[in-house]
């Protein structure tokens, strides 16, 4: 049981954790992956390469460490991570593993410091936290399962629609090869790809946000295919070999990022290049959703004409409804987009004319995209005082503040 000489010691290590940096989780993982090989099928690999993963995990840890005294505060993020966990299928007893290598990490990195004490205290602060990630993770489990439509663990399903949206994105329909129900979600949830194959290294999992309002029936995602620096694996597989028919496993839907708004709030959906997936299975759901006062803005940023998806069918439904509009960005216009009215403004998003259109007390505002997409729209909402619980935000990759 965690005391609070515990929580002194472990927070007494502080500055030392902090001084080694990424240094640890790093260390971690490399140490993990050589004892304990089978979870380089859990991991993405990619991640660990580009460093995202292990600067997360070190933040996590520290501000789980900062804030022993008082967990709840970290309960957002820590919903955050079950839900992300879940979506790798992570199991009770591959905790006992991650608290094994954290605590060679801290002894190996730090000899003088890893006193009994320190690694005593450190152990039982790793244990609360797994038991917080576990009951959580199992809760997500049963809900899902038990969710009309839901299912546990993986579900055989079987591409009935390949659609090209624009150059670079294109969607996948799934439906359950059993032929019935799958359960709703929250627009703005993600499903997960669970993927071996001879043309990938090792087994993989994916997130793919849903990029249409729940049916019942089917799921559809929208993938843009990944060719710098090096073909990305699995959106490779989906856009190269996937072919109508063929089967594939499905994780079910989750997320801590979804739509969770009143009539009477106006909502301003901002997306760039392939962040339009969460949007449009936002944007969809509102366009059906009957009694909606408020207006509903779509904002959305990409390279130029080729690479706008869904063009016509966001502008189908603005002409639709009075309530639904829609503004464009191309950065770089080709001189064929010159004649078409698909876009309004050229370059990066720029809010500040659209602030007396957009901006209100109530207003919620959803976004998703680039990193530097995201940083810049992030800056210029909280200029203009936008209080952070309206603002809501995904990454396509491992959790990072903006
Ligand atoms: C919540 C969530 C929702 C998402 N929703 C969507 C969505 O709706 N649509 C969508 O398209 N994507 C979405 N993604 C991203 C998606 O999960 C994948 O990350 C994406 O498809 C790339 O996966 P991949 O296997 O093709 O690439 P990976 O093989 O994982 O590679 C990723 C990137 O790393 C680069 N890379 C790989 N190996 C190396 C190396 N050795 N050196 C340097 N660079 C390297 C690749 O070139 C590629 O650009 C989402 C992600 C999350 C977390
Ligand atoms: C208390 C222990 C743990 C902490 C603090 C922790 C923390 C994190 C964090 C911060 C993320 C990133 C979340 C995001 O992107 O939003 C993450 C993702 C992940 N974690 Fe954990 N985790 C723990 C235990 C585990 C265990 C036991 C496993 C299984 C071996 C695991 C596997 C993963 C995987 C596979 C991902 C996704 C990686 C990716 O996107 O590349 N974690 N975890």
């Amino acid at each position: 049981m965690l005391q609070a000489r515990h929580i002194e010691t472990v927070q007494s290590t502080l500055p030392l954790l902090e001084s080694a940096g990424t240094a640890l989780t790093e260390h971690f993982y490399a140490r993990m992956f050589r004892d304990n090989p089978e979870l380089k099928d859990v991991f993405n690999l990619a991640h660990q390469k580009s460093g995202a993963q292990p600067v997360a995990l070190f933040n996590a840890i520290l501000a789980y460490a900062r804030h022993l005294n008082n967990p709840a505060v970290l309960s957002q993020a820590i919903e955050r991570i079950a839900q992300k966990h879940t979506g790798f299928l992570i199991r009770p007893e591959q905790y006992a593993i991650v608290g094994h290598h954290l605590l060679a990490t801290i002894r190996e990195l730090a000899p003088d410091a890893a006193t009994p004490e320190v690694l005593e205290a450190w152990g039982l602060a790793y244990q609360q936290l797994a038991q917080i990630f576990i009951g959580r993770e199992a809760e997500i489990y049963d809900q899902a399962a038990d969710t009309a439509g839901g299912w546990r663990g993986t579900r055989r399903f079987r591409l009935i629609g390949k659609t090209q949206e624009s150059e670079l994105i294109t969607s996948f329909e799934f439906a359950p090869v059993d032929g019935k129900a799958v359960s709703t979600f929250k627009p703005g949830q993600y499903i997960t790809v669970s993927i071996s194959h001879p043309s990938l290294e090792q087994h993989e999992f994916r997130q793919y946000s849903l990029s249409d309002a729940p049916n019942g029936r089917s799921y559809r995602i929208s993938v843009k295919r990944e060719d710098t620096p090096v073909p990305g694996q699995v959106s490779s597989y989906l856009h190269t070999q996937l072919q109508v028919g063929d089967e594939i496993d499905l994780l079910p839907p989750a997320g801590d990022f979804f739509l969770n708004v009143e009539h009477e709030a106006p909502v301003v959906l901002l997306s760039g290049g392939v962040g339009l997936t969460p949007m449009l299975s936002m944007f969809n759901n509102l366009a059906q959703t009957t009694g909606r006062q408020a207006p509903v803005y779509y904002l959305h940023g990409c390279e130029n004409g080729r690479q706008h998806a869904f063009a016509e069918h966001v502008a189908g439904l603005c002409a639709n409804d009075a309530l639904l509009h829609s503004f464009t960005w191309y950065q770089a216009p080709l001189a064929t987009d010159i004649a078409d009215q698909d876009y309004q403004n050229t370059g990066l998003m720029d809010l500040a004319p659209l602030r007396a259109a957009i901006n209100g007390d109530k207003t919620e505002y959803y976004f998703c995209g680039p990193l530097p997409f995201m940083q810049s729209i992030h800056r210029q909402l909280k200029a203009w005082g936008v209080a952070d619980n309206r603002l809501h935000y995904e990454l396509f990759g491992p959790h990072q503040s903006l």
